[in-house]
């Protein structure tokens, strides 16, 4: 056991580690769970379960927890410690609170899973209170810097194209038009992976602005190429509007199309996570506790080409990832 210590990190002196999740769950958010409290049991901590992310921080909504708390749970979606998206603690009374009952609780660390929102949080708080929290990236979004892929937007993507895939065999056997809605409010990530994996004639994405003018050509270009059906896949936030109402608005420029609406919703924030997406959650697990021990904090653990890399709250909130053109020319190409 001993050898398989990082040296230098048992000796830290916190003593008690709490971790949540917040915001939007994502799969493999269990996993990660998992990986937390058994790594800081590995190190001879004390572990401490927070229930409904920074409102249960405020509620005192406290579960010490075990090796065997986390057992049979890596494979399961949501997040057994639930989630929340919490207006108290955007108050200066809420986060003292939460404050005053850290400190009761005697824990002397957290571990934060959560997208952007949830740093957001934890940077503020660092900045109030010096209290020490290390970040893991989970988001179906997959919108945060620092990090290769974030937690749950592999297992979100898979969902959806299982989804097109299924779209794709009626749109073919009645020679039809679906647009199919995924998430992405700001960001056009599960977008363009569906739309390449899956073989869809065009991705609607909030990054780039395809006008309706651009995406009716792209279709007749489609029937000219003797296409039969056709896919868009369309994400949440992307400018022309929601996949209904880009269908209408098809449909009134050009009355021939029959264009078919899915929306896939909340069905790719569930589900079990993907292998990938589990030793994602297990391998940010590991590092933030040990990054946590060896006294970085104000910043998320993110995984890099296989290799751990932290990068500060400030920066990871600040800038969004950058959108990458080169898979949507990739998306274009493919689609004739
Ligand atoms: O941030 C994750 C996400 O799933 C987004 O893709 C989506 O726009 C949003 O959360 C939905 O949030 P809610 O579950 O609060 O409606």
């Amino acid at each position: 056991m001993e050898a398989l210590k990082k040296s230098g990190i048992s000796t830290s002196k916190i003593k008690k580690i709490g971790v949540f999740t917040s915001g939007g769950d994502a799969p493999g958010m269990n996993a990660a769970i998992r990986a937390v409290i058994r790594s800081g049991i590995f190190y001879g901590k004390e572990m401490v379960g927070i229930k409904r992310g920074y409102q249960g921080i405020i509620e005192s909504d406290f579960l010490p927890m075990n090796a065997r708390s986390v057992s049979n749970i890596i494979q399961r979606g949501g997040t057994i410690l639930k989630s929340a998206r919490s207006n108290d603690f955007r108050t200066e009374i809420g986060r003292q609170k939460a404050f005053s009952n850290l400190q009761a609780a005697k824990i002397d660390a957290l571990v934060a899973i959560g997208g952007d929102g949830t740093f957001t949080g934890a940077k503020i708080f660092f900045e109030e209170f010096e209290f020490p929290i290390i970040g893991i990236p989970g988001t179906i979004d997959n919108d945060l810097i620092g990090t290769d892929f974030t937690l749950g937007y592999d297992t979100a993507t898979n969902t959806a194209l299982r989804a097109t895939d299924a779209i794709k065999d009626t749109a073919s056997s009645h020679s039809r038009l679906f647009f199919i809605e995924v998430m992405g409010r700001d960001t056009g990530f599960i977008a363009l992976r569906t739309a390449i994996a899956g073989g869809a004639e065009a991705a609607l994405v909030p990054e780039e602005l395809m006008t309706m003018d651009e995406l009716m050509q792209v279709l007749e270009d489609g029937s000219n190429n003797a296409k039969t059906s056709s896919i868009v896949i369309v994400a949440e936030g992307n400018p022309n509007g929601t996949a209904a109402e880009i269908a209408y608005k098809v449909m009134q420029k050009d009355s021939r199309y029959q264009a078919k609406v899915t929306t896939l919703g909340h069905v790719q924030r569930g589900g079990s996570p993907s292998c990938f997406d589990r030793m994602l959650a297990s391998k940010l697990g590991v590092w933030a506790v040990e990054a946590l021990l060896e006294g970085k904090h104000n910043a998320m653990v993110g995984d890099r080409g296989g290799k751990l890399i932290i990068t500060p709250f400030s920066e990871a909130i600040e800038a969004t990832r950058k959108f990458n053109d080169e898979l949507l020319r990739i998306a274009q190409i493919l689609a004739i």
